[in-house]
Formats: structure tokens, C-alpha cells, sequence
């Protein structure tokens, strides 16, 4: 390669890595430290999208933190996400953050109770299981926001 096609070269990688670090959206992840499957879910933002940030708290004060931001106990996860005043709790796949940041609802956010097998940051195993992806109204009421189909 020329000195001048490598400079050149060079420059494109620089500047579309500046592109996509321009675009992609911030979300701040509140997990545990040592929790696995919290920084593959993390990545798999990253993968999407999404400038993820990381926040280990004690176990105790995570469930604190979640409960006092208006997620039902019954929609508990591992980790607890914000990005644009929403919540989003546990696996939720990338796609439905999109979605709901361009919707809008009047909402609390979205959550994936417990840890589904097969939903993003959970896929490491060949087993999958169907899952719901809730939307938590303000009143603490949820609903069905998307579903996934097991194998
Ligand atoms: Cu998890
Ligand atoms: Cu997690």
C-alpha cells in the first residue's frame, strides 16, 4: 500500500468510528459485580446501537434502587438499565429499547423478568424458552409489549 492510500485509509476507519460512536444511543447499566450475563447483555447493546455505561451496587441496594424507580417486584431482574427517563429492566433485546424511545408511551419502561434462556446476554446455551417483553405503566400496572417464541 502507498503512504498516501494507508493515510487515507486510516482516516475513513477514524471517521466512521467517530460516525458510529455519534449515533449510538447512552444507557446506563446498574448490575452486580461479576454478573456475566449483565456484560453480555451489554455488548449485545453495543451491537445495536447503544453506548452502554456499567454501575456495580451491592445486591441489597440495586433490588432498593429498582423497586423506588417503579418496577414491580414480580418484573425483577438481574440488572437495571436508564436511557432517555425510561427503565429497562433485565434482558430486554435492543430492538424494543429502539422501539420504545421512539414511541414514547407514557410509561415507567420495559422490563424481562427473571433471566429467559435465549433472550440477549442469555443465549449462551442452545436451549431457548418463549418470553414476554412487558411495558410497566406508571401505575405499576404491565402489559404486553412484545413476545418471543421458544425453540
Ligand atoms: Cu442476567
Ligand atoms: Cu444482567
Amino acid at each position: 500500500m502507498k503512504p498516501m492510500t494507508a493515510l487515507l485509509s486510516v482516516t475513513l476507519v477514524i471517521a466512521s468510528a467517530a460516525h458510529a460512536l455519534a449515533e449510538a444511543t447512552p444507557i446506563h447499566v446498574r448490575k452486580t459485580n461479576g454478573c456475566g450475563c449483565c456484560l453480555a447483555w451489554m455488548e449485545h447493546l453495543e451491537d445495536n446501537r447503544f453506548a452502554p455505561t456499567g454501575e456495580n451496587m451491592a445486591a441489597v441496594l440495586l433490588v432498593r434502587y429498582k423497586l423506588d424507580n417503579g418496577i414491580p417486584q414480580r418484573m425483577i431482574s438481574c440488572h437495571t438499565a436508564d436511557v432517555e427517563g425510561y427503565i429497562v429492566e433485565g434482558h430486554v433485546p435492543a430492538a424494543d429499547i429502539r422501539r420504545l424511545l421512539e414511541e414514547r408511551p407514557d410509561a415507567i419502561g420495559l422490563a424481562v423478568p427473571d433471566m429467559p434462556l435465549g433472550s440477549p446476554g442469555m443465549d449462551q446455551s442452545r436451549r431457548t424458552e418463549s418470553y414476554d417483553v412487558f411495558l410497566i405503566r406508571n401505575d405499576g400496572t404491565t402489559e404486553v409489549f412484545a413476545s418471543y417464541p421458544g425453540e
